[in-house]
């Protein structure tokens, strides 16, 4: 009975030992630029997919919403944004293009453009410039068989989004693809092979006969004697 009352003790103690020791749940990390209006409002964030094409910009959907809402994280409109995220590229190889997808940055954007480097050096080839709605967009004209690097610029009143240093490219605002080759020219090879396959069995058939023919079919030759006479 004596023991009891230590209990609870040591329990509320190893208790607030283990909450102590835990780091304070990372809550809200990504608004730090936004403290003011966190602290201000218990407003939610705004109904924003970084990666939804056709997504209107945070800051519209602050200003146009009947309620208050949050954009967590976004970087100045005084600096350049920060690089875009390349998502999937889609190969569509029947048509030679391909449909890029990305992700926009938590920084004020004006436009994106994409670019592009065929055999993956050399200049690239500029995209036209899409909207900050955009979040993906069609290569056309690629060359069946080839190999590609895109990278995705996002621009604003301050500059543009930086690529990565050195030729390294195939992660963040940049990757990597290549075309299949057409398909056309797969079917016009099955055909080839379709073709030749066929003419060989031909020709082993033809030799087949022509020797038989010239050294006399045992099963003929029998075929040709007279039958006896049935009684
Ligand atoms: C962006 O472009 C799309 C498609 O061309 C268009 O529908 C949309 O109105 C444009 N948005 C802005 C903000 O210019």
């Amino acid at each position: 009975m004596r023991g009891s009352p230590c209990l609870p003790w040591l329990l509320v103690l190893s208790i607030s030992l283990v909450l102590g020791a835990q780091p304070l749940p990372p809550q809200d990390l990504e608004e730090e630029d936004d403290e003011e209006e966190a602290s201000r409002s218990p407003a939610t964030r705004c109904d924003y997919d970084p990666c939804r094409h056709l997504q209107v910009p945070c800051k519209e959907l602050q200003r146009a919403g009947p309620t208050a809402c949050l954009c967590p994280g976004l970087s100045s409109p005084a600096l350049p944004p920060h690089p875009p995220r390349l998502g999937e590229v889609q190969v569509m190889a029947q048509e030679s293009n391909a449909v890029v997808h990305w992700c926009a940055p938590f920084s004020p954007v004006d436009q994106y453009w994409l670019l592009l480097w065929p055999g993956g050096k050399g200049t690239p080839q500029r995209g036209p410039p899409l909207n900050s709605t955009f979040r993906r967009a069609e290569l056309r004209k690629l060359t069946p068989g080839g190999a590609y690097v895109v990278c995705v610029v996002a621009v604003n009143g301050a500059g543009e989004s930086g690529l990565p240093g050195g030729a390294g490219p195939a992660f963040g605002p940049c990757g990597y693809f290549t075309m299949p080759p057409r398909p056309q020219t797969l079917v016009n090879a099955a055909i080839g092979v379709g073709t030749a396959l066929a003419l060989l069995s031909c020709s082993a058939l033809v030799w087949h006969f022509c020797l038989r023919d010239r050294w006399g079919c045992p099963r003929r030759a029998r075929r040709a004697a007279p039958n006896p006479p049935e009684l």
